[in-house]
């Protein structure tokens, strides 16, 4: 079952939505926690460094609908804005980001609507990041509502860059200095080099026995 249809666009509605909203981060947040522990329990490994789970604000909302040309509905903001309900998943290495979102794939009562690759091919800013949009059902006491989340998985290194990145955007709203955008992009090349080499670094220690690095 879909959200209801709105015939008013006031704070009554938009509080039963942002209900649905928070219900389905929080099922999301918790299916990751839970993976993470059980993660934890077979392999004693945690891919998941932690997790930042926020609602986007009312004032973000109408500024993205407007941008897009969008009046400011209910109904817009439900079928237009896909990152109401966002959740960022941090780990250490790449390879835990294709982990973790294979984990995502398998839950069955998750509904993958897209994936964006931002790893495999970074943007132009020089941003890195996996993104899925995902639809979870939320059971209310009358009926279900599919609701969408946005995860985003990235490492401690992208995130700290994505940071500071989203800081110059917003600073300068989109207009930065050139010197400014080009020394990004040279740091988002050192934070792929640095992921690269700290992965291939855990490759190697966790390839070397105990008594192997014992011995040395
Ligand atoms: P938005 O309208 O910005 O949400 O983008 P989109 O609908 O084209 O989707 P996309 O997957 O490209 O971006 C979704 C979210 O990823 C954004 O809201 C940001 O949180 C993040 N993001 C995307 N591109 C960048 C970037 O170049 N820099 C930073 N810092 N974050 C980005
Ligand atoms: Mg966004």
């Amino acid at each position: 079952m879909e959200h209801r249809t709105y015939q008013d666009n006031g704070v009554e509605s938009w509080t039963e939505v942002n209900l649905t909203y928070t219900a389905a981060l929080k099922q999301v947040q918790t299916k990751m926690e839970i993976l993470n522990d059980e993660f934890q329990h077979v392999h004693r490994y945690n891919p998941i460094e932690h997790i930042k789970a926020r609602i986007k604000t009312p004032e973000s909302i109408v500024k993205k609908l407007r941008r897009h040309g969008y009046e400011s509905t209910i109904e817009n903001m439900i079928q237009h804005v896909n990152d109401i309900a966002g959740i960022r998943v941090i780990c250490s290495f790449t390879s835990d980001i294709y982990r973790i979102a294979d984990m995502v794939r398998e839950q069955k009562d998750l509904k993958i609507l897209s994936v964006k690759d931002y790893i495999t091919y970074p943007k132009a800013s020089g941003y890195k990041s996996y993104h899925m949009l995902v639809s979870v059902p939320v059971y209310l006491s009358d009926r279900i509502v599919d609701t969408k989340v946005e995860i985003q998985i990235r490492t401690v290194a992208m995130d700290f860059w994505a940071s500071l990145e989203h800081k110059m955007h917003y600073k300068f709203e989109g207009a930065a200095p050139e010197h400014i955008k080009d020394e990004l992009i040279a740091c988002a090349k050192l934070v792929a080099d640095l992921d690269a080499r700290m992965l291939s670094l855990n490759e190697e220690i966790l390839g070397m026995s105990d008594t192997e690095a014992a011995e040395i």
